[in-house]
């Protein structure tokens, strides 16, 4: 028998210091670093990038000689860029020596090769053996120059590797036109393709979840699960983001890329390892999971358009642009034969939450052996906010009765691992960003895993386009269109929502 390590001799699970311990002893951590920030003037990189690289340099995970050079259109002197950025960094003692690493440079494009031979002057003065992370927080139209650009310019010994933000084209046509431009400048390997979601502590550990627990793995097919439903809920509206979202759509901005991210790791088969030497194993069989799936079906989505949308002066009056859907898609596997897979996202709607569920099937017998109905078994997996898991379980009524009743077996990451700071559950662009830079890249979407993606979606995508599809308009702050009755015609059974005290 192995005894079990008392409470306070266990390592706290993850922390700071024990992955700062296995990183500091890595090679790239001892060479010079340079990440370069394309868009540094813009919203996300003052929102996500700076912060996660700060966040990244006070748990001591940046190598000790590091720069950052912040490049964009926008002139901007470097008090006014440091006074913008540091806004939205703690207020740290590390603040300010982090800010002096911060530089800014600013071009006329990000076609602009004497300003980018400036950006390469930097690095060399910095160090010509510097390793160079470039991160595109740039729209996508201006990628495949700015790889170009890249190219042309910029010099020296080191690794180079290309964070690139979605959306990564608006269709499979796009998408492969896209991959095709960045091609010609970097190879696969160097481009790590951020899909955030994939950056999630509740979605790093789907893996665990499944292949750890031998009751998980045993019943993870369609002999015992019922359905799956995966739900994004924003309590909030397009947020001043009207005009890039208007092009998109909830089903480009949501779920043809976080959500069906999630749904690979759920439906995929186990991988030999789950370290970065089998990343692409990984990668593979998520790919296979989406070659199981074909185009979603017109009659398999209900679309809607939250009332007031329209009110937003990017936003077209006539706009069709859905910010509602769920739809239903199967994964023709032989493990998941007749499961439905439900998708659901929203904006506007009534709470912020993500979360997976998977709906087991009825218990045997159990219709006949109770007077009252049983509800069925789940396994719920929250995303956010406050990451937990729970499985509704049915136990006696307390007292007298002997009817079931449904409970929760849960494990709520706040309480259990104390997971509320930013040392122990980092932002999910803090972790990835750090997996860049060790070079590992299962947790981000390769190539073909895209083009497939693009091809469950893309048809559907142009018919509501060329049919002008009007989705149904729904009050702020609700569920959205009535889904229910649809969504248990597909097959999934809805139960008691579980309040949080
Ligand atoms: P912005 O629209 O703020 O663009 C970032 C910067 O890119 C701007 O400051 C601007 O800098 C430059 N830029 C904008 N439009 C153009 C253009 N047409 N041609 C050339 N340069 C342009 O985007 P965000 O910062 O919000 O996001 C960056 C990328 O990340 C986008 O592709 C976005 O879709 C994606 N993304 C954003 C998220 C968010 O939460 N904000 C979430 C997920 C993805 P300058 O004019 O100074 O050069
Ligand atoms: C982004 C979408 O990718 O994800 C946004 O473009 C959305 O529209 C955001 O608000 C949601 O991310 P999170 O991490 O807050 O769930």
């Amino acid at each position: 028998l192995r005894p079990r390590t008392p409470p306070s001799e266990r390592a706290s699970p993850g922390s700071t210091d024990e992955i700062t311990a296995v990183v500091s002893s890595e090679d790239w951590h001892f060479a010079p670093l340079v990440i370069v920030i394309l868009g540094a003037s813009g919203d996300l990189a003052a929102k996500k990038t700076y912060p996660s690289l700060f966040s990244l340099y006070t748990s001591g995970l940046l190598p000790k000689q590091f720069k950052i050079i912040g490049y964009a259109r926008s002139p901007k002197t470097i008090e006014a860029f440091r006074g913008h950025v540091g806004k939205y960094l703690s207020n740290d003692n590390d603040k300010l020596r982090f800010l002096q690493n911060c530089e800014y440079i600013n071009g006329q494009s990000y076609g602009d090769e004497d300003a980018f031979r400036t950006v390469n002057e930097a690095i060399q003065n910095f160090s010509p053996v510097a390793n160079k992370l470039f991160y595109f927080a740039i729209p996508a139209s201006t990628f495949a120059v700015s790889a170009k650009t890249i190219k042309n310019t910029v010099s020296g010994e080191g690794w180079l590797r290309i964070i690139l933000e979605k959306p990564f084209g608006h269709d499979l046509e796009s998408c492969r036109k896209l991959t095709e431009s960045l091609a010609e400048s970097y190879n696969e390997e160097s481009l790590y393709r951020i899909d955030h979601y994939l950056g999630k502590e509740m979605v790093q550990n789907l893996m665990t979840l499944r292949f750890s627990n031998l009751y998980f793995s045993r019943l993870w097919d369609t002999q015992s699960i019922a359905a799956v439903l995966l739900t994004f809920k924003e309590p909030f509206g397009t947020d001043g983001r009207g005009g890039y979202f208007d092009k998109y759509g909830i089903i480009r901005d949501i779920i043809q890329n976080h959500l069906m991210q999630v749904l690979c790791l759920i439906a995929m088969e186990p991988p030999v390892k789950l370290d970065g030497s089998s990343s692409d194993q990984i990668r593979t069989n998520k790919v296979n999971v989406l070659k199981a799936i074909e185009a979603i079906k017109f009659e398999d989505i209900i679309l809607g358009q939250y009332e007031g949308y329209r009110d937003d002066p990017t936003v077209p009056d006539d706009s069709t642009t859905s910010t509602f859907c769920a739809l239903k898609l199967h994964v023709n596997t032989p493990r998941w034969e007749g499961v439905p897979f439900i998708l659901k996202a929203g904006k506007a709607l009534d709470e912020r939450k993500a979360e997976i569920r998977i709906q087991f099937k009825d218990a045997p017998g159990a219709s006949f052996m109770f007077d009252s109905p049983c509800p069925r078994n789940e396994l719920v997996i929250r995303l956010q906010p406050r990451e937990a898991i729970y499985i509704k379980t049915n136990v006696k009524t307390p007292g007298f009765s002997s009817q079931p009743v449904q409970s929760e077996l849960e494990v709520d990451y706040n309480t259990r691992f104390g997971a509320s700071d930013s040392k122990t559950n980092p932002d999910a662009y803090t972790r990835l960003i750090l997996e860049v830079l060790r070079g590992r890249s299962a947790g981000f979407v390769r190539k073909d895993e895209l083009e497939e993606a693009w091809r469950i979606f893309t048809p559907l995508l142009h018919r509501i386009e060329r049919e002008k599809v009007m989705p149904q308009i729904y009050p702020q702050g609700t569920r959205g269109p009535e889904h229910d009755v649809k969504v248990e015609e597909w097959g999934y059974l809805r139960n008691s929502e579980y309040v949080y005290y």
